[in-house]
């Protein structure tokens, strides 16, 4: 009941008992109680607007995000304005691939032409790493999620800083929830350091099985670390052919399922 209604009803009940007890009432009634809303009433008004508009959200903290589907994440992704990111980005990259993938990729945050397609690695980078995906008979349109730790560029692609990936992070967290790879593929150190909580870079990393949510995870090189310097190629294919042991482990026919994917 609101503080309005019970008022009314005061004033009613107390006309009734002046006009029995024969006195008049004093127009400020300095006696009256004074009226509140009812908690529960005020919870409900509260709350309503945002129930409708994501039911199925955990509202526990404004940082953790609980969603539907991925479309929501993407939804959400695309209102976030959590980092100064938000303030130069043309477009927010959520990451593109399959919806139930064998693997998940993640790398660092969008470039140039990522920013402006709102795909995930599409400029030369990208081309590099549908390379080595192929390699080990992984693509973005048959096995593969392709995410980024951060979902906006950052100026000049300079590394993220912590403050903006600790701000995004709720998504990849959503994103691997939905998606549940069977296996996880870093590139580069930012996204292995954001998700395995690390201070070690690649070269440290590399060559072992780390876990994530009981999800095994790899770590190699950033593909724009090997168009810079070549010598590392070599070491990314070791990797590549490290991380595809562990895959024929999960899954023996896996590569059957692979259909290599031609950039339009
Ligand atoms: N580099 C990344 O880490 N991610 C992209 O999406 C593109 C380049």
């Amino acid at each position: 009941m609101t503080s309005e209604q019970k008022q009314q009803i005061y004033s009613l009940l107390k006309t009734a008992s002046d006009s029995i007890l024969g006195y008049k009432s004093k127009s400020f009634d300095e006696n009256a109680p004074f009226f509140k809303d009812d908690e529960k009433i005020q919870l409900q008004e509260k709350q309503q607007p945002q129930q409708k508009i994501q039911p199925q959200e955990n509202t526990k903290s404004s940082n953790q995000i609980l969603p539907q589907s991925m479309q929501n994440v993407i939804e959400k992704i695309a209102q976030c304005s959590r980092c100064p990111l938000a303030k130069t980005r043309h477009n927010t990259v959520p990451g593109t691939g399959v919806s139930s993938p064998f693997v998940l990729v993640i790398g660092e945050g969008p470039g140039f032409e990522e920013d402006m397609q709102g795909l995930p690695f599409v400029g030369p980078a990208g081309q590099l790493l549908d390379k080595m995906l192929a390699a080990i008979n992984l693509s973005r349109i048959s096995n593969v999620y392709i995410a980024n730790i951060v979902k906006c560029r950052p100026p000049q692609n300079r590394n993220p800083y912590p403050e903006e990936a600790d701000a995004c992070s709720s998504f990849l967290q959503a994103q691997i929830a939905l998606l549940k790879p069977k296996a996880i593929l870093c590139v580069g150190t930012v996204a292995a350091k954001n998700l395995l909580k690390t201070e070690f870079g690649v070269t440290k990393l590399r060559g072992q099985f780390f876990e994530y949510q009981n999800i095994p995870v790899c770590v190699t090189y950033h593909p724009s670390a090997l168009l810079r310097d070549i010598s590392l190629k070599r070491l990314a294919w070791e990797d590549l052919k490290f991380f595809k042991t562990k895959l024929l482990e999960l899954n023996p026919g896996y590569e059957s399922q692979y259909i290599p994917y031609v950039k339009q």
